[in-house]
């Protein structure tokens, strides 16, 4: 049995797409192929065929008619055909998720001398059948759908067909292989008209397996009663497949990709058309023009703009639609959808099923009857979606989260293996997670700029990995009491630094060392353990096997703590143990020098200031005996690491300001510099 739990796909931000791809074999024509083998007489060797769900359930239905289907290798299949004289299969066929399943077999089954009913899965059985059942019983088909207002179960009494001439009312290469298929077991012609032209594979698999359908005054037409031959057959990758990772390197630019062996029938790729008009690079090179024609395709990544996809082009892009709302929304400007109604019962309400991920993800968008009309390129957010049991959508936007701002999740993908099965596979080969081993949580909240930040950090292992607040200033500036409730706001852990430079201060004291004598402060440092984490988001300090915690504020550490804490060495042997913190735990981090020296990438920085009279008062009613404008002042007047706003920080002054608005400005700063707060 498949594996039809339902699974989730994690994507972690990655805007570059490289490397070379060859997806799996194309679906439509894999049905097709596979049905038209089992109408002819020999066999056929099948190769590139989709292993897909879709795809194996018309294998077993291909069998269940009679035909001995077996497999040479992963994806080569061998047919003997029936010649026509298909078996009356012994239980329900059951066409899984497949729609074009459904409505392909049931035009050749409608004329057969036997009876036979067909099933589907829950989507399935809510896609409307109405449009085969009309003409089919135009044509003389008995057919009850008992599912209500004609959906499926479809039981199908055998009765002999007649050729009519029909006009297809709406676009539908279902209802057209549907009909071409009945036609091969109805007396007389059948003459079929489309609208506006769609996918022609059956007509060209129709030509391979030796039945010539003549094109006559724009109708297509079939003789009933003809013979099939079996032949060999190519199936080249799907387009629809490769439609992804097509989207995904024309979006992202400084991408390059190949997809080879990818079918390239032109009633496929229209897709390639709308890439180019929204600023896409793509070069197409056909390699063969037997029956389907397949090639090479390489594209390079651009800021795509904008774009109207309407009227007849739907048709050409029905499938593809799904990646083309995410190409909308990865696009600058705006993006209009019409005509697309159909798209409402496909394997999922495919408009509502967008616009509503979409909106999850940011994207400003407003759904139609019949389209969508998207606002691009707005960053974008990490969200958790549904796939709505629908591949298409799976697939979608997992590419969309590519360009969120934090690791996003799809939900319920098992449905990815209905036509692409390796999709995972492809997808880590051909993206590069910008940071490995991110933390979930901490990766959620925060935005374009520190992911850069974050990957330079990287590179040097002492530097963060998780988002830092710094919030420096000078002495009962309220630098405490607003990183403490912003640290509670985000969700991150509080960290106060200077808690660090009087634990050491402490120490030195009770050891009984200098402080004025730099040199033996130094020496005294390094036989300091000292060591810092995070626990339940709290800072915590040891000093050997002691906590100093009650200490901290005692006069005499606040009368040293500046000198001590203008030595370098001092200075020096902090640095790590901070910087250490932020890979425990996303940081508002409290201190003088954290945004000029201790994370000086991070785009996240305030420097809060206030009235020296106010912030001697506030130490006054807090209680301590603590010269903090001496302090401020030895502060800013050390060497190293003095006291002074970093070039970017948000200088705050807070002198008449309350903690909460002081609070709301720097979310609102966070939130304008690409933190994601939820
Ligand atoms: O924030 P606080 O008052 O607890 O800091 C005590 C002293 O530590 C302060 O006078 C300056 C020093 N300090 C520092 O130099 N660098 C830091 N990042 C934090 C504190």
């Amino acid at each position: 049995m498949p594996d039809t739990s339902s699974r989730s796909l994690r994507i972690f931000p990655s805007r570059r797409i490289r490397g070379t791809v060859t997806v799996p074999g194309d679906k439509s024509i894999t049905h097709r192929a596979l049905l038209l083998a089992t109408l002819a007489e020999g066999e056929s060797r099948l190769s590139g065929v989709l292993t897909g769900e879709d795809c194996l359930a018309t294998i077993r239905a291909c069998q269940a008619l009679g035909a001995e289907i077996e497999f040479l290798n992963a994806t080569t299949v061998r047919v003997k055909g029936r010649d026509r004289k298909l078996l009356a299969p012994a239980e329900p066929i059951d066409c899984g998720n497949s729609g074009t399943l459904m409505r392909l077999i049931a035009g050749i089954l409608a004329g057969q001398p036997f009876s036979s009913c067909l099933i589907g899965d829950a989507s399935l059985s809510r896609r409307p059948m109405a449009r085969i059942l009309v003409p089919l019983r135009q044509m003389g088909a008995r057919i009850d759908a008992k599912g209500p207002g004609e959906l499926p179960p479809l039981e199908i009494h055998g009765s002999q067909l007649h050729g009519i001439d029909y006009r297809l009312p709406l676009p539908s290469a279902q209802v057209k292989s549907c009909l071409l298929l009945a036609g091969l077991f109805a007396s007389g012609v059948t003459r079929l008209q489309e609208p506006i032209p769609t996918r022609d594979h059956t007509e060209r698999l129709l030509r391979h397996f030796g039945l010539w359908p003549i094109f006559d005054n724009g109708q297509l037409v079939v003789h009933g009663g003809v013979r099939l031959h079996g032949h060999d057959l190519f199936i080249p990758g799907d387009f629809s497949s490769a439609a992804f990772w097509i989207v995904a390197a024309a979006a992202f630019p400084g991408s390059e990709l190949f997809v080879q062996g990818v079918g390239l029938n032109p009633s496929r790729t229209g897709l390639l058309k709308i890439l180019l008009r929204m600023g896409a690079t793509v070069k197409e090179t056909i390699e063969s023009c037997e029956t389907e024609p397949y090639g090479t395709l390489e594209i390079r990544g651009e800021r795509l703009r904008g774009t109207r996809i309407r009227g007849e082009e739907i048709a050409q892009v029905i499938d593809e639609l799904p990646i083309l709302a995410v190409a909308g929304a990865l696009a600058q400007g705006e993006t209009i959808i019409r005509d697309a109604s159909e798209l409402r019962v496909k394997e999922s309400d495919r408009l509502a099923a967008l616009a509503y991920n979409l909106r999850a993800f940011g994207v400003p968008v407003e759904e139609l009857p019949d389209g969508l009309i998207i606002e691009g390129g707005h960053p974008l957010r990490a969200a958790s979606v549904q796939s709505f049991g629908d591949h298409r959508i799976a697939m979608a936007f997992a590419i969309l989260a590519l360009a969120a701002d934090g690791v996003s999740v799809i939900e319920d993908t098992a449905c990815i293996a209905t036509s692409y099965p390796g999709f995972e596979k492809d997808f880590e080969s051909l993206t590069q997670s910008e940071i490995p081993g991110w933390g979930e949580r901490a990766f959620r909240q925060i935005g374009h700029r520190w992911a850069r930040w974050a990957k330079e950090s990287l590179e040097d292992p002492a530097e963060a990995r998780f988002p830092v607040v710094a919030i420096d200033g000078t002495a009962a500036s309220g630098k405490t009491t607003v990183a403490q409730e912003l640290a509670r706001r985000l969700d991150f852990a509080y960290c106060s630094t200077g808690v660090l430079y009087r634990a050491m201060t402490w120490k030195l004291l009770q050891m009984g060392v200098d402080i004025s004598n730099r040199f033996r402060v130094a020496r005294a440092v390094g036989k300091i353990p000292m060591d810092c984490w995070i626990e339940n988001h709290q800072l915590k300090i040891r000093v050997g096997d002691e906590d100093p915690s009650p200490y901290l504020r005692d006069p005499e550490v606040n009368a040293n703590v500046s000198l001590v804490a203008s030595i370098p060495a001092v200075r020096r042997y902090l640095l790590p143990l901070q910087r250490k913190l932020a890979r425990q735990a996303p940081l508002v981090m409290e201190g003088r020098d954290i945004g000029t020296v201790v994370f000086p990438k991070t785009p996240y920085k305030f420097f809060l200031d206030a009235d020296p009279l106010v912030r001697q008062e506030r130490r006054r009613q807090q209680g301590e005996t603590d010269l903090l404008l001496e302090r401020d002042q030895k502060d800013r007047e050390r060497k190293l690491a003095p006291l002074k706003p970093a070039h970017d920080a948000v200088i705050l002054d807070t002198t008449r300001t309350t903690v909460n608005e002081l609070v709301e400005t720097i979310l609102r700063h966070l939130k304008r510099k690409g933190m994601n707060l939820q």
